[in-house]
């Protein structure tokens, strides 16, 4: 009978009467295919179906105890949904209402007995055919699903590494290690933590808020890089990087751009409405917005620059506090002076 591949198939024969299942053994063991196991225990169906892992099942329909439709009940509840597994009945019953009920059940085909050797070789090739072409699509899936999933992957990996040059680029000027971009973004994800937002959110904080200050791109060195306080004109300029950062991201429509847009164009607004570029207020400044300006202020002012010394954690801890509810979201104030040791690596504060 069968091809080469068929002889590897594994065949699983059910039937109470040992002369039937001798007679399938010997013409398989004639066409070449030595994996078959049988029993004579309708019962034991499901544990050897189980075990063994058959490519085929020869099932007799008429046995005592359980009978063949019990069989495939059994069968069914063990099958994986996608797979394909041909029940071929073996009966000398063919009628009508036998084989719908066989069909329902999960039955592929039948062969009446006593068997003509070459129907019973024929629907054999043909289901084992139908299991192996089955079984090489969902393979060919698994394959093409793992690619896109790498594929996907590289992508994100891309678009991460892309926005950290590009955040680095706004930062370089005043520090050319991105360190303050990337502590922003640690320290806004981990009170986006502590506020209950969740895990996914919070990454996608953590990698858009080191792009807040890239408007800084478009601010002149000297004014970027003026070691001294800025007069009220130098400062108006300054503004325009919150500006100048949503421009250059929001054309953008992934949510990791869509989020550091809103994110450049809200740091600095306040709670009280004092703000800018656009004087929101309250809960009208996204969320986003108000976690990266208390993670900003506080880096801001733990570290030294060109117009400033660094200040002391306490000192800074307390600044946020004193400016709850006027500067940043009272919630947010009071979750980050609750929770400073958990929000803040202090590891990442070596000048204080
Ligand atoms: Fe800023």
């Amino acid at each position: 009978m069968p091809r080469e591949s068929y002889q590897t198939a594994k065949f699983m024969i059910v039937d109470d009467e040992i002369a039937n299942i001798r007679v399938l053994e010997h013409l398989l063991d004639a066409w070449d295919c030595p994996n078959v196991q049988s029993t004579t225990d309708p019962t034991q169906a499901l544990a050897l179906y189980s075990q063994f892992q058959p490519d085929i099942v020869l099932l007799d329909l008429m046995m005592a105890r359980l009978d063949g439709f019990g069989v495939m009940q059994q069968l069914q509840t063990v099958i994986p949904e996608h797979d394909y597994l041909p029940i071929l009945v073996l009966t000398a019953d063919v009628t009508p209402e036998i084989k719908h009920r066989a069909l329902a059940l999960g039955a592929k085909d039948f062969v009446t007995k006593p068997f003509d050797i070459a129907e019973l070789s024929l629907r054999i090739q043909n289901l084992l055919e139908t299991r192996f072409l089955h079984r090489q699509l969902q393979n060919q899936n698994a394959i093409l699903e793992g690619r896109v999933e790498e594929r996907t992957y590289q992508l994100k990996i891309a678009e991460i590494e892309t926005i950290e040059c590009l955040a680095l680029a706004g930062e370089y000027r005043d520090d050319d290690t991105g360190q303050h971009a990337q502590r922003v973004g640690i320290t806004a994800a981990r009170l986006a933590l502590h506020i209950g937002m969740s895990p996914p959110e919070a990454e996608l904080i953590q990698r858009a808020a080191p792009l807040h200050d890239v408007g800084k791109i478009g601010i002149g060195d000297h004014i970027l890089l003026k070691p001294a306080r800025l007069t009220m004109e130098e400062f108006d300029a300054m503004k325009a990087h919150c500006a100048i950062g949503h421009q250059i991201l929001s054309r953008h429509h992934t949510p990791l751009l869509q989020r550091a847009a809103d994110i450049a164009h809200c740091h600095h607004e306040r709670w009280d409405g004092s703000g800018y570029p656009q004087g929101l207020r309250g809960e009208d400044i996204p969320i986003e917005g108000r976690l990266v300006a208390i993670a900003d202020v506080f880096d801001a002012l733990t570290h030294e620059r060109p117009y400033k010394k660094a200040w002391p954690l306490e000192e800074a801890a307390t600044e946020i506090q004193n400016q709850s509810g006027r500067q940043f979201d009272p919630r947010l104030a009071e979750t980050f002076g609750s929770h400073l040791e958990s929000i803040c690596d202090f590891s990442l504060y070596p000048e204080s």
